[in-house]
């Protein structure tokens, strides 16, 4: 079976930047600037950005045109050996990921509901955590479903399955041509909107005086250099899957670039309705910039909602904003649930349509964990492992095998003839070398954290059956589907520089 394609370089484009911007470019990457020393937060955000995220995106690019296949098949036609490294990425994504960023997207369509009436009253914290989602205790005092989280879930996974059912062209390309104008749409007017209320000027000073005192903290870079991973979708095998639907002539680096810039352009750009309205919020109550936002998921639940509920049309620019993160989630989510079907189709030829209605039904059933009362301390530390050691493991490791086991040149060479911005030597440096290098070292930082006290307090029992057993469940399960055999021949094909 021939396989399939984008219908334009645009359309791919497009598909790339709708994986790459979701709800970390919204929230996440906001409030890491605001935790971080505001603007000074840009200065690592960058250095990752060029050091790292646009050499992996360009190496994510290159591998999944030459190899032509999804992240498994890629890594199967380099060694043999290494088919586990792709099931390892697209399985702790579909089976960790996705089931939590598909409930914070629910939470989102919730709010996006509630937004009319204020639905969350004079007190949206206590709203949140007590009343939305009643949150328990402990991770092991799972407690009770929340119904309107599961009402909204059962959504999500519908229209995920709406899409990614249909397929590359019809499904994919053409939700995200309808998806991405209406992001930027929304995101235009929260902005400008954003930058007429009182007390805007305080909040947008905030994010762009920086507090260069903050870049002494390893954590403000250990956080930027993963806030690049996911945002730009890095290591989730998607990158390598949505590459091998281009045609033979595509230009690589130039949808490198673009794709790094316009995801990157966007939260920085979002930024400003963010800070604005702490602004607002901080002169409508007395408080210091500083004060109004507590934690990552209070900013987007509760620090605006409250500001919503304190401005005049405060209803509508609720709705708007929680429709931002819906649609931008949404784009993301149906990426990662691609990423596995395409490398399921390419080893066992499956049917797509059969394995999407299985994987949307699984993946349903698989959320509900976090829709439960101990939902968001599941979902606080599964994340945390997924992003901080999954991410960047399957990061350093691609450099390794891709630099040190394939004909990098080789690589390089068939990028240069399709692409319009040539590599140099310095791109096989930055693989073989400088970016595991950098991330073996946040790896390592983020382990001596790890080890001296259980992530967020959680207990050292949770922390290793949720988080670190997470992790380990999916890798024995890419070591078995690794070990399965080849139902189509695909691995034997070539890549598109062999001679
Ligand atoms: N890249 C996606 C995001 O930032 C996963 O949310």
């Amino acid at each position: 079976m021939a396989r399939e394609q984008w219908k334009s370089q645009l359309g791919f484009l497009l598909a790339a930047v709708g994986s790459a911007i979701g709800l970390g470019n919204i929230w996440r990457f906001s409030y890491l600037a605001y935790e971080h020393g505001g603007g000074a937060f840009l200065v690592p955000y960058l250095v990752a950005l060029f050091t790292a995220g646009i050499p992996l995106l360009i190496l994510e690019y290159g591998i999944g045109h030459e190899r032509v296949g999804s992240a498994p098949l890629a890594y199967a036609k380099i060694s043999k050996r290494w088919e586990w490294l792709g099931w390892w990425a697209v399985l702790f994504v579909m089976f960790g990921i996705v089931l939590y960023y598909t409930v914070v997207i629910a939470w989102c369509l919730d709010y996006f509901v509630l937004s009319f009436d204020l639905g969350w009253g004079d007190d949206p914290n206590g709203y949140f955590f007590k009343r939305f989602l009643q949150v328990s205790g402990s991770p092991a005092e799972i407690g009770e479903i929340r119904t309107p989280v599961l009402a909204a879930l059962a959504v999500v996974w519908l229209i995920n399955w709406a899409v990614v059912y249909r397929g590359v062209q019809r499904g994919i390309e053409l939700a995200n041509k309808v998806l991405m104008p209406t992001l930027l749409a929304l995101i235009v007017v929260l902005v400008a909107w954003s930058l007429t209320l009182d007390g805007a000027g305080q909040g947008i000073a905030a994010y762009l005086e920086p507090d260069f005192s903050r870049l002494s903290d390893p954590k403000v870079w250990i956080d930027a250099y993963s806030q690049i991973f996911f945002t730009l979708s890095l290591g989730f095998g998607i990158m390598i899957a949505y590459a091998s639907y281009l045609p033979r002539r595509a230009d690589i680096t130039r949808g490198a670039l673009l794709t790094a810039f316009i995801n990157s352009g966007f939260s920085l750009f979002a930024g400003f309705a963010v800070f604005a309205v702490l602004g607002f919020m901080a002169q409508a109550q007395g408080k210091a910039i500083g004060d109004v936002a507590s934690q990552s998921i209070g900013l987007a639940f509760v620090a605006y909602p409250k500001a919503v509920s304190l401005m005049p049309g405060g209803n509508l620019f609720g709705a708007l904003f929680f429709l931002c993160l819906v649609v931008a989630g949404i784009s993301s989510a149906v990426s990662i649930i691609e990423a596995f079907v395409a490398a399921m189709v390419d080893k066992f030829g499956v049917s797509r349509q059969k394995l999407v209605t299985l994987l949307s039904v699984l993946g349903f059933l698989g959320s509900i964990v976090f829709t439960t009362r101990a939902g968001l301390l599941w979902l606080d530390i599964v994340d945390h492992f997924v992003t901080h050691y999954g991410l960047v493991l399957v990061g350093i490791l691609e450099c390794f095998v891709v630099g040190w086991l394939f004909n990098l040149p080789q690589l390089r060479r068939h990028i240069n003839r399709v692409s319009s911005v040539r590599l140099g030597g310095w791109w096989d440096f930055l693989i073989k070398l400088f970016v595991p290098g950098v991330l073996a070292v946040i790896l390592a930082g983020d382990l001596v954290n790890e080890l001296s006290k259980p992530y967020g307090d959680y207990g050292w029992a949770a922390v290793i059956l949720i988080g670190r057993d997470w992790l380990l469940l999916t890798l024995v399960g890419a070591f078995v589907l690794a070990c399965r055999p080849w139902r189509t021949g695909s691995h034997e094909e070539g890549g598109r520089s062999d001679a």
